[in-house]
């Protein structure tokens, strides 16, 4: 029976495109300049956190490479902490991400970089935290109290900062970015289209509620996207979900796959043609039920097809893992599990 109360994950995840809309008014002036400080100088960049805030940062490293042009990696804290040697010039700059700011897995990782002399930024949503009060910069995520275990607000947050860290690096070379300004102007009428969808939505979810063996597949910045889906239906309703990169899906895990799987796939234009052609593939082998979100306008190959549509990489990343998010809390309900208290999870995680 589905539940028919508001979860306080819901209410955080409808607030997304105001959250949005606020950072907007703090952090872009309105000739188009990104107000937050940097260091001038930036050779290469590390992001490091844990759980929704390492998806955060592995969604920001490939779009750091590819908008700012400078080398970016991501490593979850708890590994980092346990790796002897890190790869550090006199201009690297180390981010950390973080909700709650209280992590003991990523102070512990700034600590440690802190010991070899490393510019270090906070992106967090608590002010005055320890890991505020550690960082040498620092951006307030300010996407409100975030009172849900399963982090939402506070995550899409988080990734237009990273957006906010990158679009600021490359006005600091010089170069224009009207553009992405123009986008991100744009990112919170888009969520807004997206929450309304609720039929789609439903729908996906009674179907993937149906399901014990389910796999999520995303390419490049969608694939730790899959991966925060996965992470909030594991959170939300104890179901053991596995994201994987779509081509990589095709060695070998595609075996899993039989008519009691599910297959969630993301669908952008730069994957279309290459996921039509597998998900004919993986159809005809293992005939699982296949929903697609897609930000491909009249792509069809799901059984269910979820359209958040857009051209813009930037905008479609938000889409999908505020569909995936939505799904994974209407499934909740739906298998009547209350979201808002997962057993033995904690909000945040310490020693
Ligand atoms: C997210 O839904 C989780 N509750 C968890 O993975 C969380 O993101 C992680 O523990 C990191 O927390 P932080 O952002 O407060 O550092």
């Amino acid at each position: 029976m589905e539940s028919k109360q508001t979860s306080i994950m819901q209410k955080e995840i409808f607030e997304e495109p105001s959250v949005i809309k606020k950072l907007i008014e703090s952090y872009i002036t309105e000739d188009g300049k990104v107000n937050i400080e940097l260091p001038e100088k930036i050779s290469n960049i590390v992001i490091v956190a844990s759980g929704s805030s390492y998806n955060c940062a592995a969604i920001a490293s490939p779009l750091v490479i590819e908008y700012a042009n400078i080398p970016c990696d991501c490593e979850y804290s708890s590994e980092f902490v346990l790796q002897k040697k890190h790869f550090v010039t006199p201009d690297s700059l180390y981010i950390f991400v973080s909700q709650s700011g209280e992590t003991s897995d990523t102070l512990n990782a700034i600590r440690a970089i802190k010991q070899e002399g490393v510019k270090t930024l906070c992106i967090t949503n608590a002010k005055d935290s320890t890991m505020w009060n550690l960082c040498d910069y620092k951006i307030l995520s300010d996407a409100g109290e975030e009172k849900s275990i399963a982090s939402t607000k506070a995550l899409c947050a988080q990734i237009f900062c990273s957006i906010l860290v990158i679009m600021k690096i490359i006005s600091q070379a010089g170069e224009d970015i009207s553009g992405i300004v123009n986008t991100m102007r744009r990112l919170p009428s888009y969520l807004e289209r997206i929450i309304m969808d609720t039929d789609k939505i439903k729908t996906a979810a009674r179907t993937v509620a149906q399901y014990e063996n389910i796999s999520i597949l995303g390419n490049k910045n969608y694939y730790p996207v899959a991966k925060e889906g996965a992470l909030k239906m594991k959170e939300t309703c104890y179901l053991n979900v596995m994201a994987y990169p779509f081509g990589e899906f095709m060695h070998g895990h595609v075996a899993v796959l039989n008519q009691t799987s599910i297959v969630i796939a993301i669908i952008d234009e730069e994957n279309a043609a290459f996921a039509q052609r597998n998900l004919e593939k993986i159809r005809k082998n293992y005939n699982p039920k296949i929903v697609c979100i897609t930000s491909v306008q009249e792509f069809k190959s799901g059984d269910i097809n979820i359209y958040i549509k857009t051209k813009r990489k930037t905008k479609a990343i938000f889409g999908a893992l505020l569909t995936l998010q939505l799904i994974a809390c209407t499934m909740a309900s739906i298998l009547d599990r209350n979201p808002d208290s997962p057993k033995g999870l904690t909000k945040v995680v310490k020693d």
